[in-house]
């Protein structure tokens, strides 16, 4: 059986970016594999420096999570710092990082450019995540493409304390959905909190509905065809639309003869269908923090308990503990 990880940061509320590159994999994955995913709070750390924000985007990722779908009976879901033996992991990690690695990995990269200072959790940040996937003896990382540089670390700090110590950790593989790779937010871009161009999952259906009346779009004049595949407004469409109703939409655009009001409004009315049982389902579980505590509280107990076989082996394996 595959071994499934993947974490997320409790950083603001989650997005249909999130949703549609990240989390929906993580809910597909939970059957037939081996599932582990957190909420990575110590990642989280490098960027909210305030204790109540930190701690209640923490309990609403769990509850988003487990209102989309994630199921605590066949996934395991827990809070990253629950389990200390990734920190000690980290340092065995960094003593064979090398800096070069590191300096080329893309968020310290952009800091960087902008002449910001990095702080050393920024810089180190992807020696944590090779520890959070390595821990577990993780198979599949499903995440969105801007991950995919990170696993490729975690490969090599793998692969060198391999060669060093023996084999101790196993290799894991990144997992890209590639349709929903890149989500577009209202301004055509990516969709990512940092450019304050996000729908949220939970957001109120009139402010979401707002927002999605103004996304940008071209000027193109009335009545003139179109392709559907290079239009961002039909990229999130085809997100939430049915197989039918998507190509419907994209006949209407090859067609020409309509305008960008319509495809806004099925777009809204299709994403307020889509959440509509996940949002009565997360005020269910609002209702009841204490089960929530309990889900992440068995949580980590069941990650810690293969979290510290792994730094065991990892352990015996450089000289910090006598071979058993
Ligand atoms: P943000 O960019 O809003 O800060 P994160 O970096 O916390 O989002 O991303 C959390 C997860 O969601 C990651 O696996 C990431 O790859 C995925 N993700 C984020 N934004 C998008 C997007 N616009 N399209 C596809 N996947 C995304
Ligand atoms: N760095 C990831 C992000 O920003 C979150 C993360 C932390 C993660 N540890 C991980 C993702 C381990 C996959 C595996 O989205």
């Amino acid at each position: 059986m595959m071994r499934v990880l993947s974490g997320i940061q409790p950083t603001g509320r989650f997005h249909w970016g999130n949703y549609f590159g990240a989390i929906r994999q993580y809910i597909d994955l939970q059957d037939g594999n081996e599932a582990y995913y957190f909420i990575a709070n110590l990642h989280a750390l490098t960027t909210i420096r305030d204790h109540a924000a930190l701690w209640q985007n923490t309990i609403d990722a769990a509850l988003d999570l487990l209102a989309l779908g994630l199921d605590p009976e066949r996934a395991t879901l827990f809070v990253q710092s629950d389990v200390p033996e990734v920190s000690e992991l980290t340092w065995l990690l960094m003593t064979g990082t090398p800096l070069g690695l590191l300096e080329r990995c893309h968020a310290f990269k952009e800091k960087k450019a902008k002449g910001l200072t990095a702080d050393a959790g920024l810089f180190t940040y992807p020696v944590l995540m090779a520890a959070d996937i390595l821990a577990y003896g993780s198979h599949l990382v499903p995440v969105g493409e801007d991950q995919v540089q990170h696993i490729e670390v975690c490969r090599d700090l793998a692969g060198s304390f391999n060669h060093a110590f023996g084999e101790v950790f196993v290799l894991p593989k990144a997992k890209v959905l590639e349709h929903a790779a890149r989500v577009p937010g209202t301004d055509g871009e990516k969709m990512s909190k940092s450019y304050n161009n996000t729908i949220e999952i939970f957001e109120d259906p009139k402010s979401a509905r707002k927002k999605v009346m103004r996304i940008v779009t071209d000027s193109r004049p009335m009545g003139e065809p179109k392709v559907p595949e290079t239009d961002h407004l039909f990229q999130l469409y085809s997100l939430f639309a049915a197989a039918a109703d998507r190509e419907a939409m994209a006949d209407l655009y090859r067609a020409g003869g309509f305008g960008y009001g319509q495809v806004k409004k099925a777009l809204a009315d299709a994403a307020e269908g889509y959440f509509a049982e996940a949002r009565v389902k997360r005020l269910e579980l609002a209702a009841h923090p204490e089960k929530v505590r309990e889900v992440l509280g068995d949580g980590a107990q069941r990650a810690r308990a293969r979290a510290q076989q792994t730094l065991q082996r990892a352990q015996e394996a450089c000289g910090i503990k006598a071979k058993s």
